[in-house]
């Protein structure tokens, strides 16, 4: 068991009061990234994917699929035509592997194994991957290295809350979707840096409270304990991402809130940056995480 949960039940018990600079201090020595890398998880996106934007026979681009071409590889192998993925990727083949191929043929032979993909040539996978080495954000490698190609979905899972400069992502995904084209995106809105990281599924209760807590605290305080290197966050909140997508052109045609079972307080430092009074209301706040279909108006 993770020594750190003498550290988790104490949080979790009086996270609201953990004095400021307790907290800063905990973050930076204590915290852990929630992170998973698994063939498992990657299916799991995926079929989220598959269920909000219909790929077969499309092209998409997928924002921040880590270092890993797991989610390419199964999009290939349930239709999509082709597949850029946008992120900093250092090697994906530092997983035991000396090359793409080698990586895809091991990342099918463990799905087949588990009965959960049918054959499909690696070369074939290989052939319509399309890594884009940079942020979303970095706008002048990005468009380089798409040379002008446009994309009929645009995707991300658990990847915008980390994105600082969110009008460049939604000005590049203007430019980048076909008119008329979807997107899903997936907002993770916990505290990722203090999530409880245990294999035990009977300590999950105990990630609830996490949800929203770097949201607690005041701009200056977050800017003291944001972990930039290993993983930025922003203290973006819904109505921020919706003022984006009305303002980048594009209508939400779906939307699923999870939501917390207890109101968190939001730091009035967040609050006073949404302008519309209405988009305040409690469905809003109260959230752990949402998925966002939504197209791009003609
Ligand atoms: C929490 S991980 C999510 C990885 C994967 N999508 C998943 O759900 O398992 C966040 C990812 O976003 C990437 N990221 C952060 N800012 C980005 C940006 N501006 N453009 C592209 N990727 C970015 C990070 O490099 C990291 O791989």
């Amino acid at each position: 068991m993770t020594p750190f949960i003498f550290f988790d039940v104490p949080y979790k018990l009086f996270r609201k009061n953990i004095p400021n600079l307790t907290y800063v201090v905990a973050r930076k020595f204590l915290g852990r990234i929630k992170a998973f890398c698994s063939p498992e998880h990657a299916l799991k996106i995926v079929n989220l994917y598959q269920e909000n934007i219909p790929f077969k026979g499309k092209t998409i681009l997928e924002i921040g699929p880590g270092n890993d071409i797991s989610t390419a590889i199964l999009m290939i192998m349930q239709g999509a035509e082709r597949v850029y993925l946008v992120d900093k990727i250092s090697d994906f083949t530092d997983k035991g592997h000396n090359n793409e191929i080698e990586f895809i043929r091991a990342f099918q032979h463990k799905m087949m194994e588990e009965a959960l993909i049918d054959e499909y040539p690696p070369q074939l996978v290989s052939d319509k991957i399309c890594f884009v080495d940079c942020y979303f954000t970095d706008s002048n490698p990005l468009f380089e290295a798409l040379g002008g190609v446009k994309v009929d979905c645009i995707v991300s899972h658990q990847v915008l809350e980390h994105i600082d400069n969110l009008d460049e992502a939604f000005k590049n995904m203007r430019t980048i979707l076909k008119q008329g084209g979807l997107m899903f995106h997936e907002i993770d809105f916990s505290d990722h840096t203090m999530h409880i990281f245990s294999k035990y599924s009977f300590l999950s209760f105990l990630n609830q409270n996490h949800s929203l807590a770097h949201l607690y605290y005041s701009d200056s305080l977050w800017r003291a304990c944001n972990d930039t290197v290993r993983l930025n966050m922003n203290r973006n909140i819904l109505p921020d991402y919706f003022m984006r997508f009305k303002r980048y052109g594009f209508t939400i045609t779906r939307l699923f809130r999870t939501e917390v079972k207890r109101k968190q307080k939001i730091h009035s430092d967040i609050l006073f940056r949404i302008a519309d009074d209405k988009l305040k209301n409690d469905d809003n706040l109260q959230l752990s995480s949402v998925s966002i279909q939504a197209k791009l108006d003609r």
